[in-house]
């Protein structure tokens, strides 16, 4: 079935300007099979969209300005080495179109964390541009463009959960998803994604179901089953990362899991209160300048903000 778009109204010309909102992802779970011949590496992972977003504003330009990135972090690069430049030409050139757009981000979710940031905000302009524009591609469309774009870039245009194959570009919805709090430990520093898979080793472990039986346990069920092959690893080349996570790992009783290829730790739970508390906890052991932060899963209660481009119909 074609997803629709839930926006400002697809009948009236291109409009003038865009919000679109780009969440952050977590990986529950993360497997890596092998190496592939082509320098990738073969996974299996549920990926879940919490309500941490960037925000991008897109907005016709002037022909001949070509695509003009603002963003609030000035580290940031504003050519096409940003994943948001990169996906507005991308789609120009698929669309037979001139790149001249406005784009302004407003980045919140931490870069090299192992969040997608970069990928989400790609999903966000190629879901903006197709409104802008008035496209009306559909997501599959989209998804094949923004493959080409980085592994991660597809998962943003599926649903707020995914089982996602292959190097992250095959995506299929999980079921029955869980829903709940997550609370986020952002270390001062970020973790290259090449690095990460660079130092990965194969993990001896029993196969895991994923995914939709998975949404039917609450926290404490579930946290004991997520996972992610790239840990040791990335713990190894990252001993400051591997000191953090010893210190919060089991604190409380709850495990925490890396998200990604990093930096990103994570923890689960099933109301607000617990997470604040656990939260407050994971401060003050965390023994370094860390952010935490406090999330919930990305659910209907998000598709119903007014004039923002929506994820899709799911
Ligand atoms: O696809 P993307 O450009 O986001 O990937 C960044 C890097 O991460 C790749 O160049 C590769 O080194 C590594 N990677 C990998 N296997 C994947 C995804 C990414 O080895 N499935």
């Amino acid at each position: 079935m074609e997803p629709t778009v839930i926006a400002a109204p697809h009948s009236a010309p291109a409009t003038a300007c865009v919000r679109v909102l780009a969440p952050a992802k977590l990986n529950f779970t993360l497997r890596v099979l092998h190496r592939r011949p082509d320098g990738y590496h073969e996974l299996e992972s549920w990926v879940v969209l919490i309500d941490l977003c960037d925000s991008l504003k897109l907005s016709a330009a002037a022909a001949g300005s070509g695509t003009r990135l603002t963003c609030s972090d000035p580290a940031l690069p504003s050519d096409r080495r940003n994943l948001a430049v990169a996906a507005a030409e991308a789609m120009a050139a698929a669309a037979g179109r001139a790149p001249d757009v406005d784009v302004q981000l407003d980045k919140r979710i931490p870069v090299s964390a192992g969040l997608g940031g970069g990928s989400s905000d790609a999903a966000a302009v190629l879901r903006g541009l197709n409104e802008l524009w008035g496209l009306h591609w559909p997501a599959e469309r989209l998804a094949a463009l923004g493959a080409g774009l980085g592994s991660d870039v597809p998962l943003f245009l599926a649903g707020p959960q995914s089982i996602i194959r292959g190097r992250g570009e095959r995506v299929s919805a999980v079921a029955s998803p869980w829903t709940g709090f997550v609370v986020l430990v952002c270390p001062p520093f970020g973790v290259s994604t090449a690095d990460a898979y660079r130092a990965w080793a194969p993990v001896d472990r029993p196969t895991t179901p994923l995914g939709g039986t998975a949404g039917a346990l609450p926290a404490a069920g579930l946290r004991p089953r997520l996972y992610n092959d790239l840990e040791p690893g990335v713990f190894r080349a990252a001993p400051r990362l591997a000191e953090l996570h010893q210190r919060l790992d089991g604190l409380r009783d709850v495990p925490v899991r890396m998200s990604g290829s990093g930096s990103t730790l994570f923890a689960l739970f099933d109301d607000g209160a617990s997470a604040g508390a656990w939260a407050e906890a994971a401060r003050s052991a965390a023994g370094e300048a860390v952010c935490v932060l406090v999330c919930e899963t990305w659910s209907d209660r998000h598709l119903r903000l007014e004039g923002v481009v929506q994820l899709g119909d799911f």
